[in-house]
């Protein structure tokens, strides 16, 4: 038996990190993706590392480096994200911060699509499994299950309903009305069973920091 050592709160800890998009073919050269960074997911997998605890991180196409002592998982698309996210199991925590596309195409084309006189292909597009609310109802579900929400207007009814529909336990509320995607701030809500803690407008690195040592403290 051993203890965390102060400094190293995570120690013993799997913490699964999602971050980025997916892209979901169109045919090989054109994708459906969400706009995202992945800044702030690995942000996060970076603070959860340092504070000691072993972090697994199911990344979508992003142009950035691994933190220090992450293990990183690269993927492209939901379906592979949500398969990457089943073989990491068992997990602490789970924290779902990639912005999933919602929508694939139904039969992405084998080979390039060529334009055709002015005659655009209509695209049949399916829904993407929901990958935070089929962790939630899994029989190795985390014992700390958080999802991410960005969201413009009535940014915290929304995301308490989120949590609720999803299963999760914790919504990080990100307030997308400036000019957050892609930006260097976050101001974000935590919405919990217990009500809603308000974090003023800080820097990505910031909200990651605290937000692994708010998971740090939950799990004492
Ligand atoms: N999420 C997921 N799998 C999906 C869609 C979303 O795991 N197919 C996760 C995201 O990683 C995030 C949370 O669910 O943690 C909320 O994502 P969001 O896109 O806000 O939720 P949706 O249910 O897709 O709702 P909306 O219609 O507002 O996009
Ligand atoms: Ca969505």
């Amino acid at each position: 038996f051993e203890t965390a050592p102060a400094h190293r709160p995570l120690y013993g800890k799997h913490i699964l990190i999602t971050a980025g998009p997916t892209h979901e073919p169109i045919d090989p050269v054109r994708y459906i993706a969400n706009r995202s960074s992945g800044r702030q997911g690995f942000a996060i997998a970076g603070w959860a590392a340092a504070l000691g605890a072993r972090v697994t991180l199911v990344a979508g196409p992003v142009a950035l480096s691994t933190p220090t002592g992450v293990e990183r998982i690269d993927v492209e698309t939901a379906r592979e994200m949500q398969q990457a996210v089943r073989d990491a199991l068992p997990a602490d925590v789970a924290v779902m911060v990639a912005a999933v596309a919602d929508w694939r195409v139904d039969h992405a084309a084998d080979s390039k699509m060529k334009k055709q006189n002015g005659q655009v292909p209509a695209l049949q597009l399916t829904e993407n499994p929901d990958i935070l609310a089929s962790l939630s109802a899994d029989d190795r579900r985390p014992g700390l299950v958080i999802g991410f929400a960005a969201e413009t207007d009535n940014v915290i009814a929304y995301a308490q309903d989120k949590r609720k529909r999803k299963g999760a336990d914790w919504i990080v509320a990100n307030d997308v009305s400036g000019d957050v995607m892609g930006g260097a701030r976050n101001s974000v809500h935590i919405i919990t069973a217990g009500g809603v803690e308000s974090w003023e407008d800080l820097p990505k690195g910031e909200v990651a920091k605290r937000l692994v040592e708010r998971i740090a403290d939950e799990l004492v």
